[in-house]
């Protein structure tokens, strides 16, 4: 049996904006999202920043109905049988909320277990396991109050797993968390999976993505737009070299002259305290673009330059931008040599894994 389905999710919100003349809004937050995870799977959903991950782990966690669509957890259906859904699962969101402040992180288990149902002679004995799990022994008696952040979070894990559930849902775990923390985070997570949990992942660190997750589907714009292994994502972009050049006082038009430059397939820049880095994807191999690409950068000072493989991070943003691309009929010829060499379309893609 699968762990979980999602058949054709859909969640439209509507909202109401205005005083004197309320009007209704409606989002499409999720527009059709079919994706399966197999019992201990680790799956990753990625995606920016409004692309409805949130919305589909809330349909499938029952904190929200569908609009339309079906999702099932360990053969529950969400809308159905909610409680036989909530018995099997476990969820985190990141941030700060959903912790006593006041109460000492045992007390804080405590409570949730006896919430939670966790039967009184197991709750001492899985409240230690789980401390012991998420490294949080010996500190277990102060308050929230002075935990860090990744303690924080760390704690969270903890309270999702009290009751022992099948799936997990992780939304952001490590947002805000430091990188020896996040780290310690990340294991704690492999670990899990290790042990035969399901865990559904979101995430904006495209690293910690590719570390833990067997497989991930890249959403944007309430669609799923790709679907695989890291690996099989990476080879969307693979034969394509990145040059990565660090320079000073970057701008717009400089990138757009790279942009235009034949052989060039996505160019980026980000800032890295008082330089930028300015990443580009070439069709080829990037020797023969090195040249052409500095003399684009022409009048600027320029520090390292690298060339290197293509990352997750890399297939990441290709993917995404392609179905902003795909989305947006205004933009054509560019886009269209973008997605050439990529020879199926992204929902073919999806179907083929
Ligand atoms: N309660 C709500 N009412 C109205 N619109 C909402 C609500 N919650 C989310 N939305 C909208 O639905 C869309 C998807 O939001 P969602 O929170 O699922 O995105 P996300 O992928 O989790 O983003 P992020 O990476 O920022 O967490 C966004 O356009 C958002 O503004
Ligand atoms: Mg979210």
């Amino acid at each position: 049996m699968l762990a979980i389905e999602a058949d054709a999710l859909r969640r439209t919100y509507t909202s109401r904006t205005g005083w004197l003349k309320p009007r209704r809004t409606e989002t499409e937050a999720v527009r059709g999202v079919t994706f399966e995870v197999a019992p201990g799977e680790l799956f990753g959903l990625l995606g920016p920043n409004g692309a409805g991950k949130t919305t589909t782990i809330k349909m499938l966690n029952t904190l929200l109905l569908p609009t339309s669509g079906t999702a099932r957890v360990f053969g529950h259906d969400v809308a159905r049988d909610p409680v036989a859904v909530r018995r099997r699962i476990g969820y985190v969101f990141g941030g700060d909320r959903g912790l006593y402040d006041r109460l000492s992180a045992l007390d804080n288990l405590r409570y949730f277990a006896e919430l939670y149902g966790v039967e009184a002679r197991d709750q001492k004995r899985r409240i230690a396991e789980l401390l012991d799990l998420v490294g949080l022994v010996g500190r277990e008696k102060e308050s929230v109050e002075g935990y860090s952040r990744g303690m924080r979070q760390r704690l969270h894990i903890a309270r999702g797993l009290l009751h022992r559930p099948d799936v997990l849902f992780l939304d952001e775990p490590s947002i805000g968390v430091d990188p020896v923390a996040a780290r310690d985070l990340r294991r704690t997570v492999a670990d899990l999976a290790a042990a035969g949990t399901t865990v559904l992942l979101t995430t904006h660190y495209m690293a910690e993505a590719d570390e833990l997750c067997g497989r991930i589907a890249v959403i944007a714009g309430g669609r799923i737009c790709a679907l695989g292994t890291p690996e099989s994502l990476k080879s969307r972009v693979r034969g394509r070299d990145v040059l990565e050049i660090e320079a000073y006082g970057v701008d717009e038009e400089r990138l757009d002259r790279v942009r235009r430059l034949p052989g060039v397939r996505g160019v980026s820049a980000e800032d890295r305290g008082a330089l930028q880095v300015v990443t580009v994807q070439t069709g080829r191999g990037s020797a023969e673009l090195h040249g052409p690409v500095l003399a684009a950068l022409d009048g600027l000072r320029i520090g390292r330059v690298t060339s290197r493989e293509p990352s997750l991070e890399d297939a990441y943003i290709t993917i995404v931008e392609e179905a902003a691309g795909a989305a947006d009929p205004s933009v054509e010829p560019a886009e269209a040599e973008v997605s050439a060499d990529t020879e199926k379309p992204a929902e073919a893609e999806e179907l083929a894994v």
